[in-house]
């Protein structure tokens, strides 16, 4: 656990809602290499968009079990604190233990709700989502959240997953984007979007 203000104690009922990954789904999807073939997915490339500062916090908010949790610890560097959020208090355990032995970051992992960040105002660097917006029950509260415990300048990363999140889901999410942040960085493909925002 890091010295943060982090509200562990906060209760965090089953979060519904949103379209949810089957868990039987998600272990498949969680092979490099399949994701490699259907996402383009590399974690250790597609982290490079993220700024290193000695001293900064990045929450990795919705982390699963660890897809790029990994490649992030390692890519933040000693100098810097990682959280890994995600609903499940049993899937943020696995993923201690996962990372326990993996150089970088001091983490922690909290059991927490996108929609309601147990950390302070203006708090955080840098927030990653890797396709996990798309599967909260309130994408637009928890963009509001994002703005709420980012610093000015600091930097939120969204990886977003075309198939589950279509143009008609995702208009008023980049329309509130837009409006809170500076968008500084925009690739698409086939089966992603990848987004870099700066809270001004
Ligand atoms: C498709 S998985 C992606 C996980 C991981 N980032 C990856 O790339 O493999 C979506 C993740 O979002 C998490 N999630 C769903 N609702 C959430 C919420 N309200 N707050 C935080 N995470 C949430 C799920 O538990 C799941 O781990």
């Amino acid at each position: 656990m890091t010295d943060l203000d982090l509200k562990t104690g906060t209760a965090h009922p089953g979060v519904s809602g949103g379209w949810r990954t089957p868990d039987r789904l998600y272990r498949l999807i969680s092979s490099p290499v399949l994701r490699m073939v259907l996402g383009w997915d590399l974690p250790r490339r597609d982290l490079r968009v993220i700024s290193r500062r000695p001293g900064s916090v990045c929450l990795e908010v919705g982390s699963g079990g660890g897809f790029y949790t990994t490649a992030l610890k390692t890519h933040l560097g000693a100098e810097n604190t990682l959280i890994a959020l995600d609903p499940s208090p049993s899937a943020m355990r696995a993923l201690r233990h996962q990372l326990d032995a993996v150089p970088g970051a001091r983490m922690s992992c909290v059991a927490g709700d996108g929609c309601k960040l147990p950390l302070a105002d203006d708090r955080a660097d840098t927030l990653f989502y890797g396709y996990s917006l798309e599967e909260m029950p309130d994408p637009l509260a928890a963009i509001r959240e994002a703005h709420r415990v980012l610093r000015p300048g600091g930097e939120l990363v969204l990886f977003l997953w075309r198939p589950v999140f279509t143009r008609r889901r995702r208009r008023p999410v980049v329309a509130l984007l837009d409006e809170l942040f500076e968008r500084r960085r925009t690739s698409a493909g086939p089966q992603n979007i990848r987004l870099v925002y700066r809270k001004r």
